[in-house]
């Protein structure tokens, strides 16, 4: 068995519930929970201290060449630290990041560098990994793969009442139609729409479907 067949890899569109389930999951099952979508936030963090422009993808990539982001454990979960700083919750959801993390996401030179920082931490154990790409790009062997979502306007409610702007349909539409490793359902994956269940009920179906209990 390959390492990669270590990991419960969960994807879906913005808002449709990926990271609760993925860190209720992990908790049930003592697995580590990584959230890629705040790699790529951490990495358009640091890009816009610089004061580039987003839309510019020659200088988004001179700019991310120097940022390296580590992934320390805290509480079965990995953060993500830059030089030394873990980010808050709060820059990492900033109205900025939400708007410009599509366009960086995009750039091939920040997608390899951060696809093989995510294939280095099956060195920390049996993962849960959620993002976009991790069951049809990262990890594509695992026997373990999920893809959740919920309807366009009950993600848009979820994320309205989570107290953030951010134009969700924006960036699915980027995320669907970008060339490297769009959102796709991956091969193999079981898809569980969880617009009208609870959370609980939507891990109880991950874990059925897992056939890991
Ligand atoms: O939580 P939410 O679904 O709103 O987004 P996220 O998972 O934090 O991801 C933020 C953005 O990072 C996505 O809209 C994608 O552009 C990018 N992303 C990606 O390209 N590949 C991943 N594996 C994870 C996130
Ligand atoms: O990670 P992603 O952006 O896909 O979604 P999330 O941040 O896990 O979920 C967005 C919001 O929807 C959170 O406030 C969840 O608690 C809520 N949610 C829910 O109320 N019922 C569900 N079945 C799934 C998510």
């Amino acid at each position: 068995m390959s390492e990669s067949h270590s990991v419960i890899t969960i994807d879906g569109p913005a808002a449709s519930g990926k990271s609760s389930i993925a860190r209720l999951v992990a908790q049930r099952l003592g697995r580590t929970y990584v959230n890629t979508g705040n790699m790529y936030r951490a990495m358009t963090w640091a890009v816009l201290q610089t004061g580039i422009d987003p839309q510019d993808a020659e200088a988004v990539r001179a700019a991310a060449a120097g940022i390296v982001i580590d992934s320390p454990v805290v509480d079965g979960k990995t953060q993500v630290c830059i030089a030394g700083h873990a980010l808050t919750d709060a820059e990492l959801n900033s109205d900025p990041v939400n708007r410009a993390v599509s366009l960086i996401a995009r750039v091939n030179e920040v997608r390899e560098r951060l696809v093989a920082d995510q294939r280095a931490l099956v060195a920390l154990g049996p993962l849960v990994m959620e993002g976009r790409d991790i069951g049809s790009v990262v990890f594509p062997d695992s026997p373990h793969k999920i893809y959740v979502d919920a309807s366009a306007e009950v993600r848009a409610s979820r994320r309205g009442a989570q107290g953030h702007a951010d134009q969700i349909a924006e960036r699915d539409r980027l995320d669907k139609q970008r060339k490297n490793s769009p959102l796709v359902i991956p091969a193999g994956a079981t898809v569980i729409d969880n617009s009208h269940i609870t959370l609980d009920q939507a891990v109880e179906q991950v874990i059925a479907a897992l056939r890991l209990q």
